[in-house]
């Protein structure tokens, strides 16, 4: 069984195995994982062909996440994502990685308790049908709010994400939105402010939309609620090696179950 790196022409098989598993991920979000962890992005072959994947997100050395652990049906049970996730572990270890977390379905959990992660917090997607809009916010400067919330780098990834991304930002925080495969995806959105969360958000949720928040933080609990998204997935956020916790009442939505 041996463990390969992601290429460009694998992006299409990729995404249907995201798609397989009824995930929002489009091609593009393969792609800006593969352009922005070129050596990180691994996967396994069977008869030919791409069946498992794991995807590991490097935020300077304090934090990585581990992202889109896939095996297609017909090839689930057999060891292929433990062998990702035993190589992807072993990386960011040669990293040098502080903290490395992951956002586990209840099919993950079992696998990565029995590696070593550790429950952090719940994480929940919650959705919208479509509405009318509001108006936008203007951009600004998105990093320092963000490296305060997470108390990690994620400045490329922020960079990359605003290239697909619709931009909302002044100097109380910053809200994102991409589209996603079946739902507009509303993150991430770190900010100080309700008031600038709940403007953003009614900027940019026109479409059906999906929001991943952190139900610890009560204010996107309540927002969510008030602005008519309804709870519709709910994940277990898991960490190997340090704890790592920043201003978590200021992140609002996350970047993706993905990303972090
Ligand atoms: C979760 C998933 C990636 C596991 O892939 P896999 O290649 O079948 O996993 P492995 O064969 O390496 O199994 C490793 C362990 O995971 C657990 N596991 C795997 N599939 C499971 C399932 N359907 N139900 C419960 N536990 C499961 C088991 O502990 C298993 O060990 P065991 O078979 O010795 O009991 C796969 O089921 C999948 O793609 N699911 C849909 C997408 C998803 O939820 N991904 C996880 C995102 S966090």
């Amino acid at each position: 069984m041996a463990v390969r790196l992601l290429h460009e022409q694998d992006i299409s098989i990729a995404a249907e195995l995201s798609a397989e598993a009824g995930w929002n991920q489009t091609a593009d979000d393969w792609r800006m994982l593969l352009r922005l962890n070129p050596e990180n992005c691994f996967g396994i072959d069977a008869e030919g062909r791409l069946v498992s994947t794991a995807t590991l997100s490097c935020y300077g050395r304090k934090l990585a996440w581990i992202g889109m652990v896939l095996t297609t049906r017909a090839y689930q049970r057999r060891g292929f994502a433990r062998t990702l996730l035993l190589h992807a572990i072993a990386r960011a270890d040669q990293l040098g990685i502080e903290s490395l977390k992951l956002d586990a379905t209840d099919q993950g959990q079992p696998l990565y308790e029995s590696l070593g992660f550790r429950v952090e917090q719940p994480v929940e997607r919650w959705w919208r049908p479509p509405q009318a809009g509001g108006a936008g916010l203007q951009p600004a400067n998105l990093l320092d709010h963000d490296m305060e919330a997470y108390k990690a780098d994620r400045s490329e990834l922020l960079r990359a994400l605003t290239q697909h991304s619709k931009v909302q930002a002044n100097a109380d925080g910053f809200c994102l939105s991409r589209p996603g495969r079946r739902a507009n995806y509303i993150g991430p959105c770190v900010s100080q402010s309700t008031e600038f969360v709940r403007t953003a958000i009614q900027a940019c949720a026109h479409e059906e939309s999906y929001w991943d928040l952190l139900p610890q933080n009560q204010s996107a609990l309540a927002l969510a609620t008030e602005l008519g998204f309804k709870p519709q997935r709910k994940l277990i956020r898991m960490v190997r090696g340090r704890d790592l916790r920043g201003r978590e009442d200021w992140i609002y939505a996350i970047a993706g179950f993905e990303l972090g």
